[in-house]
This record gives C-alpha cells, structure tokens and sequence, in this order.
C-alpha cells in the first residue's frame, strides 16, 4: 500500500473504478480532509475540473478556500505525516495523462513530481535550499529525472537562468538565494520548475509577494514560457484580475467547493455567482482613488469544519433573501450549467442573477 493509499482511506478508498478521461488533466469529486482536534477540517470537499495542455486554467478564492491544498493534492504532496501526527484524508480522482495519481504507487508520482507535473510557490525561500548554490539546485533537479553528466546538467541550468531572464545566467549560476532579490529568486523558481519541461505546472500565488512591476514581468515570462512549451498551467491567486486575462477557464472556489466555472470571458463579464460579483468588486482598479479601491467581499470566510447549511455563501451574501423561500438556508446549490461550459452554484433563477448583474453589478464596477 502507497503513501496515498494510507492517507486517502479514511474518506474512502479512492478507488479510479471509472472509465479514464481524454483530457490531460482531469480531477474528479477531490476531497481533502484534515482531522485535527476540533473536528474534520474539509479543506477541499468535492472539487471536478479539466484542463488541456497549453490551456490556462485560473483558481480564485480567498485566504483560505482550498486553492494551495488543491495543488498540494494534485502533486501528491499531502503525503502520510507530513502535517505532524495526523494524516490528509484524500478521496477523489486525479487523472494525469491516464495514470490516475491517487492509487497510483507513491514512488510513480515522486518521479511524475518534476519531469511531468511542477509548481512555482509563492515564496520561493521555501523551495529554494539557502545551502546549495542556485545552480547547484537546478542542476540536481534536472538530474534526478535525465541521465546526464555534471557538466551537461549545469549547461542546462545556465540556458534555463538565461530563459527565464537571470543577467550573466554563466556567473549567477554560482550564486546562493540570499544572494538574488526576490523577483530574481522567483526567476529561478521557475527555472527549477521548468528544467525538465513539466507537462503541468501549477504556479500558486506567484507574484503577490513581488511588486507590480516585477509582478508583470513574471506573469509575461509564465505566459511565454508556457506558448513554448504547450504546457497545462494551474494560475492560483487572490486575484481576478491577475488571471482574467492569461487563463482561458476560470474556477472560483468558497470554502473548498466551485462556486463558479467556465471560460475566462466568460467567469469574468458574465458572472453568474454572488461571490464571484464580490470578487469582482475588489479588484484593484487604476481609474480608482486609492482609498476605495479595494472592498473585501464583506464577512469572514467560513469554518471549514462547519460549513454553514444550506448554500455555503448565505451568511455573506448581499441577495440570499432573493430566493424567496428560504431554499438557501436549508439545500446546498448544486453546481448547475447556466450556459454551455459555464456553471454556477447558486439558488437564484437565472432571471434573477442577469437582473441583478446588470442592473446592479455591472454598472457599479
Ligand atoms: N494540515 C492541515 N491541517 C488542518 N487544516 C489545514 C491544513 N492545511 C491546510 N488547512 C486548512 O485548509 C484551508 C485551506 O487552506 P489553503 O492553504 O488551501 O488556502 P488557500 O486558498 O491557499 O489560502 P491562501 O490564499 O491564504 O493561500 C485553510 O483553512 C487551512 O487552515
Ligand atoms: S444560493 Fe442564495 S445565498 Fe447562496 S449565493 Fe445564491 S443567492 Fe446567495
Ligand atoms: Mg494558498
């Protein structure tokens, strides 16, 4: 029995009983639960999506719905005793170019983690070793899945340097982190992410430590990169604007479930969700005064051990008396297609939500 297979037991045995998908990336009903000592924390409870090679696709959401445990869980890295004593309890299905990596063996998704699938962290002191020169590190990332000499691995990571836009990529090679500023140390991030030209790379919150500036450029060089290589990319962030307009589907998650899904243009003109609305109003805007550029959707996110009954957004939701009959209190919305490739989790007619967002919403924003 696999790493996974211990810790996805509790929910259930994953098992992949059903028929393989066609798409390269395709996540069926993930579960993610973590029993702590006040209760069951669902930290992603029932999350299905696809996404294609070269394709985009952007998760949004506030501190706390899911979106890094989301990626953690799709690399297999919520391995057995990694948060201390208790273990992740991960149900669902992952397909990853047919290998379903839930009951794939432990050792097969440690080789797929790097050669197949890789992720850019928002912090890249936590990826990057503070004892082992750059190079040093790039170039044993790409040894452990090429068989190569030392000598061919440090070229690699010199081209990789001077890809991602390191000045004297030959002389930095030799550099420690402490040594790059931050917009240089997420640089070579993401050069060790793409040593080995992975397939999908999931990039969470990438720039929110950087400023705009730099932001940019990281976002471009993303972007570019995937154009060259035709990967599958996973953008996470808090923010819609970073991802409206380099993702091609959007998925918005509240408290671990999809609210909303469907293409960028989409998700992000015609949205269909309350909270997506929310989201949508505190986007940074540049005709904006300062002071009332960000409005936070109002409210705390909700407890993940104890999510409200009923539709998880009612108690901060501006409109949850619409539905007239109380509906949202008691029956959680199912996610529903409100348009082909668009759906929504949400109570209210569709009458209702195109009244509200353009007469109300939109003119607003
Ligand atoms: N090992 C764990 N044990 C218990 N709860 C956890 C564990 N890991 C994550 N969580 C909880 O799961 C929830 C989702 O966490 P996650 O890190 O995915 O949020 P996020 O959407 O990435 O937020 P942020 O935008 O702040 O990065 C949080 O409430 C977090 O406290
Ligand atoms: S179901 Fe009701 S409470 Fe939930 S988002 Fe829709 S209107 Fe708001
Ligand atoms: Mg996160």
């Amino acid at each position: 029995m696999t790493e996974l297979h211990k810790t996805g037991a509790a929910v259930g045995e994953p098992v992949a009983t059903s028929v393989p998908p066609t798409a390269f990336l395709e996540v069926r009903d993930l579960k993610v639960h973590f029993p702590t000592d006040d209760g069951l924390v669902k930290s992603v409870d029932g999350l299905s999506f696809q996404l294609e090679k070269g394709k985009t696709l952007g998760i949004v959401g506030e501190s706390g719905s899911g979106k890094s445990v989301t990626s953690l869980g799709i690399l297999g890295l919520h391995t057995a005793g990694q948060y201390g004593r208790r273990k992740a309890q991960l149900s669902g299905e992952i397909w990853l170019n047919g290998t379903e990596l839930l009951t794939a063996p432990a050792d097969e998704v440690r080789k797929l983690r790097g050669r197949e699938m890789a992720m850019i962290f928002q912090d890249p002191l936590s990826a990057l070793h503070p004892y082992y020169s750059i190079g040093q590190q790039i170039t044993e990332a790409y040894r452990v899945h090429h068989k190569v000499d030392k000598k061919t691995a440090r070229k690699r990571a010199i081209e990789m340097l001077d890809r991602v836009g390191i000045p004297q990529p030959d002389k930095r090679v030799d550099s420690y982190p402490h040594e790059f500023s931050g917009g240089m140390r997420q640089r070579a991030m993401i050069a060790m992410a793409l040593v080995n030209n992975p397939e999908l790379l999931i990039a969470d919150e990438p720039t929110t430590a950087l400023d705009v500036t730099v932001q940019a450029q990281i976002l471009d060089l993303i972007r570019d990169l995937q154009k060259e290589f035709g990967s599958a990319v996973i953008m996470i962030t808090h923010d819609l604007g970073v991802v409206a307009e380099m993702a091609d589907e959007l998925l918005v998650m509240y408290g671990g479930r999809c609210v909303e899904r469907g293409t960028a243009e989409k998700v992000f003109y015609e949205p269909e969700h309350p909270y997506t609305w929310g989201l949508l109003g505190s986007m940074p805007r540049i005709d904006r005064e300062q002071t009332d550029r960000l409005v936070p959707v109002k409210g705390s996110p909700p407890s993940l051990i104890n999510l409200p009954q009923g539709c998880a957004f009612n108690p901060r939701c501006p409109y949850a008396d619409v539905p007239k009959d109380q509906i949202t209190r008691r029956e959680r919305p199912e996610l529903r297609e409100v348009a082909p490739g668009h759906f929504t989790a949400c109570h209210m007619s569709q009458e209702e939500r195109t009244r509200i967002w353009t007469e109300e919403i939109a003119p607003t924003l």
